[in-house]
């Protein structure tokens, strides 16, 4: 049911008990960054799915979004958008609030980032309660662009934020899922 690769990466990704704080199992990407082949895959899966669509950027989610939307933008010939957490950006911005587990954050992009009407691919490296892919999803929107799908590379379904993406008719790609 799953692709073949889903399992080889899935078991390549570090789990990190209680951290950053107590209860919490932290899923962490950076063994399928260290080691170059694994990379490679990775961001072929990324590149073998988008490379027959038309788009016209990726953007990527500040900051763990950054490492794999940059190469898969890069793969595929075309832009990089940085969503940015707040107060990164130096030019005229839009912002959008949203909630974490403890208090709120907000993630921020440019206003001339792209043109009304432009097709954008919206990469992060993983989705949890969905509040970071939708305020990012959401910036986009307002500033005309068409997000044709966000992607991740893990989605924790539990915490129900690969739903709530969908749910709002938005199409979410992840490569697999930790309980
Ligand atoms: C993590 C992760 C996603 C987000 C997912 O980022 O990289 O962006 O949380 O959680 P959510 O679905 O509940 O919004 P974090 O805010 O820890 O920032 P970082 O990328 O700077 O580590
Ligand atoms: N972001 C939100 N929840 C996370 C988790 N469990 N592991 C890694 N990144 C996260």
């Amino acid at each position: 049911e799953k692709p073949f690769y889903a399992e080889y990466i899935r078991e390549r990704i570090r789990t990190v008990p209680d951290w950053p704080q107590p209860g919490i199992m932290f899923r962490d990407i950076t063994p399928l960054l260290q080691d170059k082949k694994t990379f490679r895959v990775l961001v072929d899966v990324f590149v073998h799915r988008y490379m027959d669509q038309k788009l016209d950027y990726v953007a990527g989610v500040d900051a763990r979004g950054f490492i794999l939307g940059a190469v898969v933008a890069y793969e595929l010939n075309l832009g990089f958008i940085p969503v940015r957490k707040k107060g990164k950006l130096p030019f005229d911005t839009v912002a959008e609030e949203y909630e974490l587990e403890y208090g709120s954050a907000t993630v921020e992009i440019h206003t001339d980032a792209c043109t009304a009407g432009d097709r954008i691919l919206l990469i992060d490296d993983l989705v949890a309660t969905g509040g970071t892919m939708l305020a990012a999803a959401k910036l986009l929107d307002r500033i005309g662009a068409k997000v044709v799908e966000t992607a991740a590379i893990v989605d924790l379904p539990e915490l129900g934020g690969s739903k709530l993406i969908r749910e709002q008719g938005i199409p979410l790609f992840t490569v697999c899922d930790f309980e």
